[in-house]
């Protein structure tokens, strides 16, 4: 169904009567003269979920937009007419959503590749625990290991990766290669002594033909015992790195595993000990948006849910656990869904140029949170497909999916 408007500064009242106000369904809204730059003086299309219709809308009008259009599966035009409004307001400032740059974050003395495949740092496990509920899916394993005693010594920063040799050969009788996993613990180490490194890691297992094939070096961490053996690289990566702005904002999207390097951030900021050694007081907000399959799979939630009671202005955790809670649409209910649910405020923070999204888990997820992030950007008159690429230039957008 199509609503054509006339043109002029215009604002639509959509009535709510027929159409639930969870309705997800998706209106596009044909707009001329809304935007910044360029935007400003073409024809733009707005897709945007019914929930946020109304308030795009407004967005529109408020700011001298001409909506040509309303494109939506099955809106009333009866219900969908336009009456004229005095426009005053001016165009978005682009201090508001311009991602301006200010260096957010220091890769000046991070660490990178001091041991590699040819000649790795042996470390010593020291231990190995579930990190799951009774009732849980899978495997997913904590792992410390030992790092003294190198010349250099392996040390890292929060947000960084090493690499995993397991022990073996391949099919074609070759030493197996390297994987990479996230750190889970921060630079100082669980025990706070700086010579450990801790991981967090789900068994890979999948069905082929009948047969559960085990995942060759996540099977050998989760089953290694305390005392053994294993070969260590890196560490490597910089695009997970936090900000050293104490004043920075962080919004965290992670499924699974792709929590470790969300730990290591809010035990840099929240944990009591850490404050105390890192010189590093913590004084802006930070969101966990954490997607697990049921309950028993969160992973360090105790801790979160420490943090939140403890720092409560500071620390939101929202949880999104698909196999027990549904979505608007009666789906699983996933992460994205949770960042649909809250985009207008995780877009306000998003405004702020102190604030930095880092995104990591399931390489599934980028889709979904694309969507989403779209949808949410629309409703404030943005694109996010020119948004993004944005936020990431100016290094407030971080990404790592496997
Ligand atoms: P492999 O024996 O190497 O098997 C993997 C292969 O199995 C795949 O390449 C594919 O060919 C096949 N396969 C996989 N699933 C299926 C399927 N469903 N059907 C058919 N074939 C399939 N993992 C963690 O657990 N924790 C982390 O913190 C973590 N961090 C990472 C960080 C980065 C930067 C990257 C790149 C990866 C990270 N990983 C992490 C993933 C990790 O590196 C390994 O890929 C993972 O543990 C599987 O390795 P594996 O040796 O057990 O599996
Ligand atoms: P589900 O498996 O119920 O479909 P884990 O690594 O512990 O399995 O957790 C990964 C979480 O991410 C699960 O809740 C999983 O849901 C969810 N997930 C799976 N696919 C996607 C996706 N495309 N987008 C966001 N979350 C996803």
């Amino acid at each position: 169904m199509i609503s054509r408007l006339s043109g002029g500064f215009v604002c639509m009242r959509v009535s709510t009567g027929r159409v639930p106000q969870s309705d997800s369904r998706m209106f596009t809204v044909v707009v001329a003269g809304f935007g910044l730059g360029v935007q400003r003086q073409g024809e733009r299309r707005l897709t945007v979920p019914f929930s946020q219709l109304q308030g795009t809308m407004q967005t529109i009008a408020r700011h001298g937009g001409r909506i040509s259009a309303v494109l939506g599966p099955d809106a009333d035009p009866a219900a969908s007419a336009a009456e004229p409004v005095a426009a005053s307001a001016p165009a978005p400032s682009s201090s508001s959503t311009t991602p301006s740059k200010p260096a957010a974050v220091s890769h000046a003395d991070v660490p990178v590749n001091l041991y590699k495949p040819k000649d790795p740092f042996v470390g010593t496990v020291t231990e190995n625990y579930s990190l799951l509920a009774d009732g849980a899916i899978g495997r997913v394993n904590h792992i410390t290991f030992d790092l003294s005693g190198g010349d250099p010594q392996l040390h890292y920063v929060e947000g960084q990766s090493i690499g995993i040799i397991p022990d073996g050969e391949d099919a074609k009788g070759k030493p197996h290669k390297l994987r990479l996993y996230s750190i889970a613990s921060t630079r100082h180490g669980d025990d706070m002594a700086g010579n450990t490194v801790s991981l967090c890691v789900r068994q890979l297992q999948y069905e082929k033909d009948g047969e559960t094939i085990n995942g060759v070096c996540s099977t050998f961490l989760c089953d290694i015992e305390a005392g053994a053996k294993v070969k260590i690289t890196g560490p490597v990566g910089k695009e997970m790195l936090l900000p050293e702005d104490e004043d920075a904002n962080v919004i965290m999207l992670a499924t699974g595993t792709g929590i470790a390097p969300m730990r290591t951030y809010l035990r840099r900021m929240f944990e009591p000990a850490e404050r105390e050694k890192n010189g590093w007081q913590f004084k802006g907000k930070a969101w966990l948006f954490m997607g697990a399959p049921t309950t028993a799979n969160l992973l360090y939630d105790d801790d979160f849910n420490r943090y939140e009671r403890e720092f409560p202005d500071n620390f939101r955790y929202t949880k999104a656990i698909s196999r027990e809670q549904q979505n608007a649409n009666g789906g699983r209910m996933y992460i994205q869904d949770r960042v649909s649910e809250n985009a207008e405020e995780i877009f306000s923070w998003i405004e702020n140029p102190k604030t930095h999204v880092y995104m990591c888990g399931l390489r599934g997820m980028e889709p979904g949170i694309d969507e989403a992030m779209t949808a949410a950007a629309a409703a404030k008159g943005l694109d996010w497909a020119e948004l993004r690429p944005a936020l990431k230039k100016a290094e407030r957008w971080h990404v790592e999916t496997y």
